[in-house]
């Protein structure tokens, strides 16, 4: 671990123009810093650079973030990495925090279990191709398999001879521990005592970590009839964490960058065999199903992902799950299914590169073609279950965090499915706010909640009709923009003029409940700060480890407007740098317009409630309290209508 004076130490020298003008040619324009987005192909500039705010934002693709996001997303870093990296170019000294002797001790075993699995290796690959056995039962598998052999030579690929104790007695030779041999899963120990190794009579698959060590290896049976289980796999270790590990990643990060694309597969086999015909950008899940590990894997170098797999029944249902975790990752899926029974590998083998790849081209379908064809092929005629494939296929699209890609698949899935795009939007945000409930109030922070319902992804031209939904989250939206952008400047109005007006926002809306799970977690972050009496930074936010926030900061904090619905277009273009002469207005406007559409909220859901109450005391309570809330929101309306808007 970096310890923490050295990361703030990195902060501080990092200068946003200075790292992000090493790859970018910026040209000054007005208050900002201007240039061509690295991250998406353009002509006409459209990356802002702010010196002031530290941060970055593309208004073309979105992209945005601090120094250190930067180079994460610029040179495929890690956060440690990145930070190593901007540490190098300020020649600041890389402090780790200190190791204990235990971790010093793990740290030394991981190693050992590195080195007897690359030795394993080893020992595998030589029995295939310097002993009799090997060559005669291993390599000629391979080769009547169809692999070449610098393939199989590239992929590592070896054999474990037939001997209970081959590989055993070899290491036991060699000098290494039975502990490291059976942490590692490559001896079994018995109930006796006695060892036997784990893989017999079969060819051999390594599995490496990102930089080619190996972690474990997963071995084929040759022969066809038994019913021992087609494939063995080393066991989850210290170093094989089976969740967090791609199969092929190793050999394909280099193509999948270069392609800005990824493809999943299933097998071992299928991996080696696209290598062969020349496609290299491809990643296999071996067997598990596909883990939120595996996808931020891929999303390290690339955000585009189609999923290859077998036609079959087990291969439909493994590809739509599949499809929604990459989905809720923020990929973009296309999926492709090979004819029933055939699998990359075998169609490969079998038809070779050249109608491998056309048959690529021609028949991978963006996944709302896919699963609304899919389900709808089951649903027949049927009008419940269509509406059912409906539901799905939303449920789908409601999983994407990026909300201006979500509103062009809910067109898409309007023309698909033949259905007006109001009522598919407002299914989505029904769906949206279901999630939006069910999550804890602090997600962790590996875990990325979907943002908001952004507004700005359904033009204005298709207004959307008031499930208040949207409007609300705009409104909290609003609450944060005016925290991040004035947060800490004096609310000047007040008797008490020393009082910056994040205080006095949070205090005024004491009663509200924030929806939105990364607008919640700015508003708990700001209120833990403001206890302290202090006010977080914008670094706080803009770095921050969950990346909606880090979005959600970002992006308005180079918003230029006001986000309030409320405005006409001539209002809209008023700049923040004249918005923070009425800074009374914004506050209190907002303040009573979040109240207003909460108080909106509720009186629909007691109106819903009152349609449904049969009981006529339980409808008298519900009136009472109807009532009640009526009065306050005549209360906001009044408040709001003396507020004057500029
Ligand atoms: N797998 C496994 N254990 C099994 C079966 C499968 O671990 N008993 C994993 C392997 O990683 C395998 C993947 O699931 O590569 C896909 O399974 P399958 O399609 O059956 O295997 P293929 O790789 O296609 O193997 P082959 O073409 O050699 O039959
Ligand atoms: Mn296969």
């Amino acid at each position: 671990m970096i310890k923490q004076e050295t990361v703030d130490k990195i902060l501080d020298a990092a200068r946003i123009e200075e790292v992000v003008g090493d790859f970018v040619d910026l040209k000054k324009r007005g208050t900002s810093l201007i240039g061509l987005c690295p991250f998406h192909n353009e002509k006409t500039p459209s990356f802002n650079v702010s010196v002031s705010k530290g941060i970055y934002k593309c208004f073309g693709c979105g992209a945005g973030g601090d120094s250190v996001r930067f180079v994460m997303e610029h040179e495929k870093y890690s956060y440690p990495e990145a930070l190593r990296y901007l540490a190098g170019k300020y020649h600041i000294a890389v402090e780790e925090t200190e190791r204990t002797p235990e971790q010093l001790a793990a740290q030394d075993r991981r190693e050992s279990l590195f080195i007897v699995t690359g030795w394993a290796g080893r020992f595998f690959s030589g029995s295939m191709w310097d002993t009799g056995e090997g060559q005669t039962v291993g390599l000629n598998y391979f080769r009547e398999r169809g692999y070449r052999d610098d393939i199989i030579r590239k992929f590592e690929l070896g054999y474990s001879p037939e001997a209970w104790t081959a590989l055993y007695d070899q290491a036991k030779t060699a000098g290494y521990k039975d502990e490291f041999l059976e942490a590692t899963g490559l001896v079994i120990r018995k109930d006796d005592g006695g060892v036997y190794d784990r893989f017999r009579g079969r060819v051999i698959f390594p599995i490496h970590n990102l930089t080619g060590r190996v972690l474990g290896f997963g071995g084929r049976i040759l022969k066809t009839d038994k019913k021992a289980a087609k494939y063995v796999n080393s066991p989850e270790s210290e170093i094989y964490h089976k969740s967090d590990v791609l199969y092929g990643l190793y050999f394909a990060k280099k193509a999948i960058v270069e392609a800005d694309h990824c493809y999943l597969v299933e097998g071992y086999a299928d991996v080696i065999s696209m290598h062969q015909a020349g496609v290299e950008n491809v990643v296999a899940s071996s067997g598990t199903s596909l883990t939120t590990g595996q996808i931020r894997l891929i999303s390290r170098y690339t955000s585009n992902v189609t999923i290859l797999y077998d036609g079959d029944a087990a291969g439909i249902k493994a590809s739509l799950r599949g499809t929604d975790m990459l989905l809720e990752e923020g990929m973009n899926v296309k999926v492709l299914l090979f004819p029933d029974g055939n699998d990359p590998d075998s169609y490969v083998q079998q038809f070779g590169s050249a109608a491998f790849t056309q048959y690529i081209a021609t028949h991978r379908q963006d996944f709302i073609a896919y699963k609304t064809q899919v389900l709808l092929r089951d649903a027949g005629n049927d009008p419940v279950r269509r509406a059912e494939v409906i539901h799905d296929v939303v449920a789908s699209i409601a999983l994407i965090p990026d909300a201006i890609k979500a509103s062009v698949f809910i067109r898409e899935c309007s023309t698909l499915l033949d259905m007006e795009e109001r009522i598919l939007i407002a299914e989505l945000n029904k769906i949206r706010i279901g999630h939006a409930k069910k999550r804890p109030r602090e997600p962790a922070a590996e875990e990325r909640p979907p943002s908001a319902v952004y507004p700005e992804a359904f033009p204005a031209t298709e207004p959307i009709p008031d499930s208040g939904v949207n409007s609300i989250l705009l409104q909290e939206r609003e609450i944060i923009r005016i925290l991040l952008n004035y947060g800490s400047q004096p609310a000047a109005w007040e008797a008490d003029g020393d009082i910056p007006v994040a205080p006095l926002l949070l205090s005024g809306l004491h009663d509200v409940v924030f929806e939105d799970p990364a607008c919640m977690t700015i508003i708990d972050t700001y209120k833990a700060h403001i206890t302290r009496n202090e006010l977080p930074g914008e670094r706080v936010f803009v770095g921050h480890a969950d990346r909606a926030v880090a979005d959600l900061a970002v992006e308005l904090l180079s918003m230029k407007y006001s986000l309030s619905p409320n405005w006409n277009d001539e209002k809209r273009k008023i700049y923040v740098s004249h918005e923070s002469e009425r800074l009374e207005d914004l506050v209190y406007h907002a303040i009573f317009r979040i109240k207003k559409k909460k108080v909106e909220q509720q009186l629909g859901q007691l109106r819903e409630a009152m349609k449904e109450e049969t009981d006529p005391t339980q409808l008298a309570a519900l009136m009472g309290n109807y009532q009640k809330i009526k009065e306050v929101s005549k209360l906001i309306a009044e408040k709001l209508g003396t507020i004057v808007i500029k």
